[in-house]
């Protein structure tokens, strides 16, 4: 009876152990939509690494790139549902949540990416991480990518070349409308689509940066490639707010210092693998790499800049004017 006894004692010992052991690690699903080696995938596996180095036993985050796990249509809800913890999406798929992020996809708003860097440290632009907190959505990081470029079936020079062709576009209303300044027709397509979009001609052409267009083989499928640099392909890494209020103290404050690392290392990563993406695309002669005069920058910067006004009452002008004085600095 006595050894009965004992003996359920010990089962309902290592249950309670194994539950505790358990309840103790934590794991993060860091879900992305891009392949390992772009800049949002190197970020991604830095922080992953930070991580396993300090909060072995504690924390485990498992990567998920190429919308393996969510893509473009479902992550965001995965993300609210609690089913990944951690995703990276582009700024202008976000339009749903907050409409201040639209600021990011305005053409021509930031001459280069220190211009970005300098808004994203603003009080404007850091207001922005919080912008859907009420939502469920909290912001921790600005992750970069690089200029967007244009690319099509002909050389798109002046804005009348692009008049009438099918541009696949992030789902945002503010690039439907920069395309439409130009009397194209854009197309709303997720990213894991582009590629067959382009190859079959369901699209004529599309915008992004260096790194996507090579490791997508983009260039493989567009005769052109314009270095227009006429908008920003920028990432917010965000969590499940509940989630992560949840967390005990001082493994969110190991995190977010991981973050912030990740952060730097990731943004200095992202300048260097467009530079060397754009060059790999050169060499690889399967495209043709135009670069614009400053003349023919103007006009196209010219027909789009009707689409400030058209969504400066939803952004803020105070925020626009904040981005805009960074061009200066
Ligand atoms: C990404 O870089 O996350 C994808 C961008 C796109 O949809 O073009």
């Amino acid at each position: 009876m006595l050894k009965t006894v004992a003996k359920s004692f010990v089962v309902a010992l290592s249950v309670v152990f194994a539950s505790v052991v358990w309840a103790e690690e934590i794991v993060i699903k860091f879900s992305h939509v891009v392949a390992e080696n772009t800049p949002k995938g190197q970020g991604a596996e830095l922080f992953k690494k930070l991580v396993d180095e300090r909060l072995a036993g504690k924390v485990k985050v498992e990567v998920f790139p190429n919308a393996q796990l969510f893509g473009d249509k479902d992550e965001l809800l995965a993300l609210l549902k609690n089913d990944v913890q951690l995703i990276a999406p582009a700024l202008s798929k976000f339009e749903k949540y907050t409409k201040v992020l639209q600021i990011y996809d305005l053409p021509f708003l930031f001459d280069n990416m220190a211009a970005v860097d300098c808004f994203q440290q603003t009080p404007e632009g850091q207001a922005m991480l919080k912008s859907m907190e009420s939502k469920g959505i909290l912001g921790l990081a600005y992750w970069h990518n690089d200029m967007k470029q244009l690319s099509g079936p002909k050389p798109l020079k002046t804005p009348a070349d692009a008049a009438g062709l099918k541009f696949r576009i992030m789902s945002s209303d503010v690039l439907q409308s920069q395309f439409e300044a130009v009397k194209a027709n854009p197309q709303k397509l997720a990213f894991s689509e582009v590629y067959m979009a382009l190859q079959t001609g369901t699209v004529d052409g599309q915008e992004n940066s260096w790194s996507n267009i090579f490791s997508q083989k983009f260039y493989e499928v567009q005769p052109y490639i314009m270095e227009s640099n006429h908008g920003l392909l920028d990432y917010m890494v965000v969590t499940n707010a509940k989630f992560w209020n949840g967390l005990p103290p001082d493994i969110r404050d190991e995190l977010q210092k991981a973050m912030a690392e990740a952060t730097a290392e990731a943004n200095k990563i992202a300048a260097e693998k467009s530079a060397h993406d754009k060059q790999a695309i050169i060499d690889s002669g399967k495209t043709q790499v135009l670069e614009l005069t400053p003349e023919e920058k103007a006009a196209w910067r010219e027909v789009m800049k009707p689409v400030w006004d058209k969504f400066s009452g939803e952004i803020g002008a105070d925020n626009i004017a904040a981005a805009a004085a960074c061009n200066k600095s």
